[in-house]
This record gives structure tokens, C-alpha cells and sequence, in this order.
């Protein structure tokens, strides 16, 4: 007898990152010395403010559900930082908390996206996404995009690849795996086009505010924007506290009834205790923390870059944002898993495939996370590394 698993999960990739990451653990579990750059999160630990308020929560006993759209308090503390951060004006209303952003990906294109409808989005791109798509049977549509546009969809793209069957389109910026934006004016046409033809159009800032040489910035700043707009943000990556799985989504008006009862049947309630912790780090003095550590990965990306172009790699982007770096390895392999694998272990440096990003240009790309600060001495084990593939 066999006990089978359904068509829709067989086909649902694994995330190889996490198998990289599960390698270099094995490997440094035996005394082997690894440097981590696979990992997309922050090095740093939560802000004390947040281990704080939820430890007294829990002390008073607060360890019910919430409510399914999220504690009242925390919504409103996130509209005022939308004003302050953003200068943008949200109604907290509009303001979904979610268990992660992962969480609010899943109940947008829940809500919006019928079998067979399409979801448009960049190649390379955050590979859940497709993933996401999968499940609720719809269709991914790729776009491949290269350093030309940042790696990003432009307005051009949509008006060249748009057609009826595209229900939604998903951009982030800044990006995972490339940590490049989109001009604001860029994504505000890309809204209107998308808006003229009943389109979604799902805008991930999950990594807005670790923005370098630029104000973080988010597309509701701008006034009249049109009803298709959704805002995909999270605890995880500038708040530093992936693991309280935390995040929320800004949606309009007519998507928070069913964003409500999706939520009541798939989670219930976002972590309580995360929540208080969320409305601590909102309403102390940890910004000022937080800028502190933005200015960190900033002279991270700047000492990542300045050591690949010194060891003579030719980099196409420059990070303006995230903690990523894409590098373009097709001069020394088309095998980017194997690359990573073998890099792995002969030198205890540990990247990320571009395979998880995309199909196009995936076998060819890599990731690298300034996650870690050990970065000189990562790229001079990489420049060793290349000479066998020269
Ligand atoms: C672009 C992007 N969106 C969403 C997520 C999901 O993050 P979380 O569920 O921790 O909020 C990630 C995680 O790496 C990401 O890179």
C-alpha cells in the first residue's frame, strides 16, 4: 500500500538554500571553520525592547489569540509609522497583520487568484512566490530581466507581456536575490498601467529601510494611489526579528473582509506575544538601533563590493538595498549548484544558487548575503577557489 501525497505538493520545489545551509552546518558540525553568506537574514538578534515587552505580555498573561486582523494597538502603532517613516498615509484599517510576510503572500493571492489565472513576475525572483502560485493552481508567468534593468520589471516589460490572463503582478524592491529597487515613479506608472487593466499589482517591501544612499520609501507615500495596490512588508528583515514570524500587508479597502475570514480559517491569529514585542520596537527608541545596524550592512556592501572588484570579479549591480549580492559566475561555470557545492567544501564559504531565483539566468548567477562580517577573508577563499576555473 502505498500512502501518496498530492499532485500539487509533489510539484512544490524545496528551497535549496536551506539545503545549503543544512551542509554547512554538517560541516562545521565536524570542526570545518564556515563562513555563512547563504543566509537571508539579519546576523544581529531582536531588539532587547522586543524580548522585553513580549516576556512581560507573557507575564500578564496575554497569551490568547488576537484578533485575526492583529491587535488593534499594533495596527494603529503602524499607521503612525507609515507616517513618520514613510510619510505616507495609511489607514489602519487597511493594515493585515500576519504570522510573517509569507503568511500575507499566501492570503493577497488567495483572495484574488482563480485556477489557471496568471501571476507575473521577474526571473530571477523570491522563489516562494512561485511556489505560492502553485498551490492555488494558477500560473507563473516569468519574465526574464537582467543587470539592463536592475533586474527588475519595468513598465515596458508589462506593456510588452501583459494579456487578460494575468491576474496580478509581483515585484519587490528592494529585491531578493539582487537587492535592486524600482524608481517610485517607475512603480507608480507600472500601478496605473496595471490599474487601466484590472490588475493587481503586489508590492513586497520587506526590505525597505535597508536602503543605502537613499530615504526608505514605499509606493503608498503616493497620493491617489489606484485600488489595485497592495503592500506586502514585515517584522523580519529592518526589525531584525525573523524568528517572531511577523509581518503584515496593506491592502484597499474592498480585500479586508476576505483577508479577515481567509486568515480566521488558515491561522486564526498572528503569535500574540510577537505582536506586543512588534509594539515595543514601534514605540521605543530601538530606531535609533536599528539605523545603527542599516549602517552597518551599508559599509558591508560597500566593503563586498570594493573586495570582489578588487579580486577581479566584474560585478553588473550595485546593491542599493537587502543584504544580497547577485554575481554573474558564467564565466567560470553553468553549473551554479555545483559551484556552490564545491566552493562549500573546499573552502567553507557558503552562497546560494542562483537555481532557487530562476531559471533563466539561474544556473549562472549566485547570491552572495552580507549577513556575515567575515567578508574580506570569505572573498579571498572565492578568488582561490575560481583559479581551478580559469
Ligand atoms: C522578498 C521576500 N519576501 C518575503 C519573504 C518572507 O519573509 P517573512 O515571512 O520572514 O516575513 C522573504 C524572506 O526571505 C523575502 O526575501
Amino acid at each position: 500500500m502505498t500512502f501518496a501525497i498530492s499532485k500539487t505538493a509533489s510539484q512544490i520545489a524545496p528551497f535549496r538554500v536551506m539545503k545549503i545551509l543544512a551542509q554547512a552546518k554538517a560541516l562545521q558540525a565536524q570542526g570545518r571553520d564556515i563562513i555563512h553568506m547563504e543566509i537571508g537574514e539579519p546576523d544581529f538578534a531582536s531588539p532587547s525592547c522586543v524580548h522585553q515587552a513580549a516576556q512581560n505580555a507573557a507575564e500578564q498573561g496575554l497569551t490568547h489569540y488576537t484578533a485575526t486582523l492583529g491587535l488593534p494597538a499594533l495596527r494603529e502603532k503602524l499607521a503612525q509609522f507609515y507616517d513618520g517613516f514613510y510619510h505616507a498615509k495609511v489607514n489602519a484599517e487597511q493594515l493585515v497583520i500576519t504570522p510573517g510576510s509569507s503568511s500575507a503572500l499566501q492570503l493577497v493571492l488567495t483572495a484574488i487568484l482563480n485556477p489557471g489565472e496568471q501571476v507575473l513576475m521577474a526571473d530571477p525572483t523570491y522563489p516562494c512566490n512561485r511556489q505560492f502560485v502553485h498551490l492555488l493552481h494558477g500560473e507563473v508567468y516569468s519574465v526574464p530581466v537582467t543587470a539592463d534593468s536592475q533586474y527588475q520589471l519595468t513598465l515596458d516589460h508589462l506593456k510588452q507581456h501583459w494579456n487578460p490572463q494575468i491576474k496580478a503582478v509581483m515585484v519587490a524592491s528592494p529585491a531578493n536575490p539582487t537587492g535592486t529597487l524600482i524608481e517610485q515613479a517607475e512603480l507608480l506608472k507600472m500601478a496605473q498601467f496595471l490599474a487601466q487593466r484590472d490588475t493587481y499589482f503586489i508590492v513586497d517591501e520587506i526590505y525597505q529601510g535597508l536602503v543605502y544612499e537613499r530615504p526608505a520609501e514605499s509606493i503608498l507615500a503616493h497620493q491617489n494611489l489606484p485600488q489595485n495596490v497592495v503592500v506586502i512588508n514585515s517584522f523580519s528583515k529592518f526589525f531584525g526579528m525573523t524568528g517572531w514570524r511577523l509581518g503584515w500587508c496593506v491592502v484597499p479597502e474592498h480585500l479586508i473582509d476576505v483577508l479577515d475570514r481567509l486568515g480566521q480559517n488558515l491561522y486564526l491569529s498572528a503569535p500574540t506575544l510577537s505582536q506586543y514585542g512588534a509594539l515595543a520596537v514601534l514605540e521605543s527608541d530601538a530606531l535609533t538601533e536599528l539605523e545603527q545596524r542599516r549602517q552597518i550592512f551599508q559599509q558591508r556592501r560597500n566593503r563586498l563590493y570594493a573586495a570582489m572588484q578588487s579580486a577581479g570579479f566584474t560585478l553588473k549591480t550595485l546593491p542599493q538595498g537587502a543584504f544580497y549580492l547577485y554575481w554573474d559566475v558564467s564565466e567560470y561555470t553553468q553549473d551554479s549548484e555545483r559551484f556552490c557545492a564545491a566552493l562549500l567544501q573546499q573552502t567553507g564559504v557558503a552562497i546560494t544558487p542562483g537555481t532557487d531565483f530562476g531559471k533563466e539566468a539561474g544556473k549562472s548567477h549566485v547570491r552572495l548575503a552580507y549577513t556575515n562580517d567575515r567578508i574580506e577573508e570569505a572573498v579571498q577563499r572565492i578568488q582561490g577557489f575560481v583559479e581551478q576555473y580559469r
